[in-house]
């Protein structure tokens, strides 16, 4: 995984910048408020929990996402950057207003927009004359003219700037964006939205409102969707005998496909992919048009997590090895977030797929590098493994070892020590992380996803 600052920032502007006021410091907020910083603009950031405005105004970054934290004290120490309690206190003097609320999936498949409208009733009275209020977060098609109706000023323009970054990658990706999509009415303002990222030298879509709404739910989709062929592809790698890291390279070598976001795993998750696509589905739905593909490449994930889960019971049955067939099966896992370089636990495929071995009786013993029990417990209650500080303490006695994310670190550990702890020599290596040549040396019956 490429760190997120592998390329060099930009050199930070000088205070020329606008006024923006940045409503949300999560994934997606708290990158867009120290980014703006360092690109010369003066930021107030403003978030509903008041701990996590202490914290950030402290300096301390909430969540896991490298190369924050040397942009937050830059940004504190620049004066550019100032974190506030609550949306009408950041939007004062404010030329831009930036949207980065969370809009989750709500039972049903389709976006919950409440918390970007409650933003809406909160600051409309209090924007400046001819501000412009862009909504960052994933918002379904046609939600500018909801928040348009709710801010209630006929002088403040409501346009899209759609995200593209991803955790992890978050720092990297805004500051070397592939585009810059600007969704609006009046194509001035769209320029002057486009203006904020001047310093960054990258194209700009300029287009509608409904257009760069849509713009964002088929990249995710459309991203989904390669990934779910690329999972079944490796599956069918496995039952044909073909080695699916060749047939990968093979057609990724076509610059139609692309080698990126061509690689197998546990199958997709996180906190866009899985709500995007539904969105996606439901909106097109809702419109008339059946998107019968999108519902088959989310049936295609979730019965990627059912094959894989399969394939670790399989592989650590204890008849396939003369062990104790009565004792359950003892499962050592590494990953619990969806996917490296970050801690992000929500749609995660390894709990989809830890879920599915405890379900079938396993005990199952779990490391991450950023998650521990608490934070597990916080958020899968019901998910019955136990989580241990230590890679080698999660193999102790296990009959067979899952690897679930790709963080460098488990490509470094000793396999020595984790042949020797291990109750039996068996990976299954859902990242293709581990070395395959070593493992088969150390004598590991060693699996993955679509590898021969
Ligand atoms: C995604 C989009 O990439 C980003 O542009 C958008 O703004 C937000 O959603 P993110 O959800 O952070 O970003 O993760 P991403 O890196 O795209 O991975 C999504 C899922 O696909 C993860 O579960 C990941 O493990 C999986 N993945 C990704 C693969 O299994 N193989 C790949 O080759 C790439």
């Amino acid at each position: 995984m490429a760190a997120a600052t592998t390329r060099p920032l930009p050199p930070a502007s000088d205070p020329t910048g606008e006024r923006v006021a940045v409503i949300g410091a999560g994934y997606v907020g708290l990158t867009t408020a120290v980014g703006f910083a360092h690109l010369g603009h003066d930021v107030v950031c403003a978030d509903i929990d008041p701990d996590k405005v202490a914290a950030l105004a402290a300096g301390q970054v909430t969540h896991h996402e490298p190369g924050v934290a040397d942009l937050l004290a830059a940004g504190l120490a620049s004066g550019r950057l100032r974190f506030v309690h609550g949306a009408p206190a950041a939007v004062g003097g404010a030329r831009f207003v930036y949207l980065c609320l969370p809009t989750p999936m709500l039972g049903d498949g389709r976006p919950d927009v409440s918390a970007l409208l409650d933003v809406a009733d909160e600051v409309g009275a209090l924007l400046e004359p001819e501000a412009v209020v862009v909504n960052k977060s994933t918002v379904p098609v046609g939600a500018h003219r909801l928040v348009g109706e709710r801010l209630g000023r006929g002088d403040v323009a409501v346009v899209s700037n759609p995200e593209f970054l991803r955790e992890g990658q978050a720092v990297r990706d805004f500051f070397h964006p592939d585009r810059i999509v600007v969704g609006a009415d009046d194509p001035d303002v769209a320029i002057a939205v486009a203006g904020l990222f001047s310093s960054l030298s990258c194209p700009v879509v300029a287009t509608d409102p409904v257009s760069a709404e849509t713009i964002k739910y088929a990249a995710n989709a459309f991203l989904a969707t390669k990934l779910s062929f690329v999972n079944s592809l490796a599956s069918v790698c496995e039952v044909v005998g073909a080695d699916a890291a060749d047939v990968l390279v093979g057609i990724g070598s076509d610059p139609r496909i692309g080698h990126d976001f061509l690689r197998p795993g546990p199958g997709w998750g996180g906190s866009c992919f899985p709500k995007d696509v539904a969105a996606l589905l439901h909106l097109a739905g809702d419109a008339g048009f059946d998107f019968a593909l999108l519902r088959a490449v989310i049936d295609a994930n979730a019965a990627h997590f059912d094959r894989v889960a399969a394939k670790v019971l399989a592989a650590g049955d204890p008849a396939s090895s003369g062990l104790d067939i009565g004792a359950p099966l003892r499962v050592a896992a590494w990953g619990l977030t969806f996917k490296a370089e970050t801690d992000d636990l929500r749609q995660s495929p390894a709990l989809e797929i830890l879920g599915r071995l405890a379900a079938a009786g396993a005990d199952v013993r779990v490391y991450d590098p950023v998650i521990d029990a608490h934070r597990l417990a916080a958020h899968a209650p019901d998910l019955d493994v136990e989580v241990v500080a230590d890679p080698y303490a999660a193999c102790a006695g296990a009959d067979v070892l899952v690897v679930l994310t790709e963080w460098d670190e488990f490509r470094h550990v000793d396999l020595a020590k984790v042949a020797d702890v291990l109750g039996a020599r068996r990976v299954v290596d859902t990242r293709n992380v581990l070395d395959r040549q070593a493992l088969v040396r150390l004598g590991f019956r060693a699996d993955n996803v679509g590898g021969r």
